[in-house]
């Protein structure tokens, strides 16, 4: 049995993604800022562990008690929306420690073992909106498109060590709580110069078109987890895919 580490576990597509596995016989260790027992059933092959990606001493203790994995999924995110000038620095700073250093800092915490065991996978989540860039959105898809520039050459530099990273990019998912959460971290973002911009985007966001599901993500993680061959980039949900052919 195989066993493969989510972090994000809390909600939306890391918790989709952790049923997902326990249903087709991983073990899953299933990390959360706040674990809670209720939010997956209880299973032999489930172990819930404290996890956060910004703190140093979180991420140690949480691999330590782990143990052996053969797989991490790094989709722990958080989103942001709001015109650059309306958006602090502290604030992009805040984003990029989850998304990006967070990211890198998991990656690096699990290697060692990978490197030694000449096998591992490592899954990173991204965003379509690196696919095709959208207004009011450039930290988020700055630290997305960090995170993918990261994993194409850390690609490269694990292959000798057979351990494969892989990209999922999800397009929008409004089923997740991402959005209303990053709303909330926008109030101060959109200054009264962009209202208008901002109008146009939900306008458009609030018209009918193809979206992603949390299936969708899961079944992309499980095939850059399982497929020895699946490619580097990995779209999931029609809208990305749509996007990224
Ligand atoms: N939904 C979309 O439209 C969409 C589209 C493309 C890509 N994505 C990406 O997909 C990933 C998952 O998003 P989602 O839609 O499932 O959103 P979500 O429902 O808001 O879930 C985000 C998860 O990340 C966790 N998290 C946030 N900060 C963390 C930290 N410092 N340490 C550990 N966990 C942390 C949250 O935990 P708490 O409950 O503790 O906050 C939550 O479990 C993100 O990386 C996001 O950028 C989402």
């Amino acid at each position: 049995m195989k066993t493969v580490l989510i972090t994000g576990c809390s909600s939306g597509f890391g918790l989709v993604t952790a049923q997902y596995f326990l249903d087709r016989d991983w073990k899953v260790i299933a990390t959360m800022r706040t674990p809670r027992e209720d939010l997956l059933p209880p299973s032999p092959h489930l172990r819930l562990i404290a996890l956060d990606v910004t703190d140093a001493d979180s991420i140690r203790q949480a691999v330590e008690a782990a143990g052996p994995i053969d797989v991490l999924v790094n989709n722990a995110g958080i989103g942001m929306l709001g015109a650059l000038e309306g958006t602090s620095i502290t604030a992009a700073r805040g984003l990029f420690e989850t998304n990006t250093f967070g990211t890198m800092a998991m990656t690096q915490a699990v290697l060692p073992q990978f490197r030694q065991r000449q096998a591992g996978v490592v899954i990173n989540v991204t965003s379509s909106v690196t696919l095709k860039s959208l207004p009011l959105l450039s930290v988020y898809t700055a630290s997305k498109a960090a995170v993918n520039a990261f994993t194409e050459s850390l690609a490269l530099e694990l292959q000798p060590f057979n351990v494969r990273v892989h990209l999922v990019l999800p397009g929008r998912a409004p089923e997740t709580s991402f959005s209303k959460n990053a709303q909330a971290r926008t109030q101060s973002g959109i200054p009264e110069a962009y209202a208008a911009l901002a109008q146009s985007v939900f306008a458009g966001w609030a018209q009918p078109s193809e979206v992603t599901l949390a299936t969708d993500v899961a079944a992309a993680v499980w095939r850059a987890a399982n497929e020895v061959a699946a490619p580097l980039r990995i779209a999931a949900g029609a809208d990305a895919v749509a996007l990224a052919a």
